[in-house]
């Protein structure tokens, strides 16, 4: 099996930012909305998690590193599930939904019992789950630390594919987006250039609203800006 170093195509003496550098520019060629599989993104994902955690030369990868007492599936009924007895992980805690596995179930973004539905259908995985933010990480670097494909583009405040609606919790907007009022007082935000301040439930993907999707930028539009950059 590669080792992380390998998976990442850096020294096993890299840098922190060495390591950094590389698992940025990577996960953005691997990503799903980039022509990347999931397996590949997860790896890339579990090698930069190995390293950070303090990976030394011969270990072994757990096909599972990905998951850790950071993220989970809320469960019906409460959402402790089964790391209940683990100490609190640093950062505000962000429950998320796919939009599209919403959309298909017929539940709107403005039902009251929406995140509870999601509990009690089991939709786990990437559809329904949780993980912490920590200081300093946009919701979309924490999303991806924690192994989950969200879309992207431009990761830059410009496009919009990275959407999501706020349902619960604060998540103030930098000033630069291009964000209608409309849009924004709704409660969307962009997930690369903003981050929640207090625990929050998040609707992802909603590139899918139609009063989003009128403001898409093709990701192909800046395929060449991350090739070259
Ligand atoms: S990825 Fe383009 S606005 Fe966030």
């Amino acid at each position: 099996m590669a080792s992380p170093y390998e998976i990442l195509g850096v020294d096993p003496d890299a840098d922190e930012d060495e390591v950094s550098d590389a698992y940025r520019e990577l996960v953005k060629e691997v990503h799903p909305d980039q022509g990347g599989s999931t397996e590949e993104f997860r790896a890339v994902q579990r090698a930069y998690e190995r390293i950070q955690s303090g990976y030394e030369p011969g270990e072994e990868i757990s096909p599972a590193g990905a998951t850790t007492a950071r993220t989970g599936r809320p469960t019906a009924g409460g959402d402790a599930g089964e790391k209940d007895e683990q100490p609190e992980p640093e950062g505000v805690k962000v429950e998320f939904l796919d939009y599209e596995a919403m959309e298909s179930r017929g539940w709107q973004l403005t039902d009251d019992d929406l995140f509870e539905k999601a509990a009690d259908d089991e939709l786990g995985g990437e559809t329904h789950g949780y993980f912490y933010v920590e200081e300093n990480e946009t919701l979309l670097e924490a999303a991806e630390d924690e192994g989950y494909a969200w879309p992207f583009a431009c990761r830059g405040g410009a496009c919009t594919n990275c959407a999501v609606a706020i349902v619960d919790g604060e998540m103030p907007s930098p000033a630069s987006h291009i964000l209608p009022k409309e849009l924004h007082d709704r409660g969307i935000r962009l997930s690369c250039i903003a981050a929640p301040t207090t625990d929050a439930r998040i609707v992802y993907n909603v590139k899918h609203l139609p009063a989003i999707r009128d403001l898409l930028l093709p990701a192909s539009r800046f395929e060449q800006t991350s090739s070259t950059d």
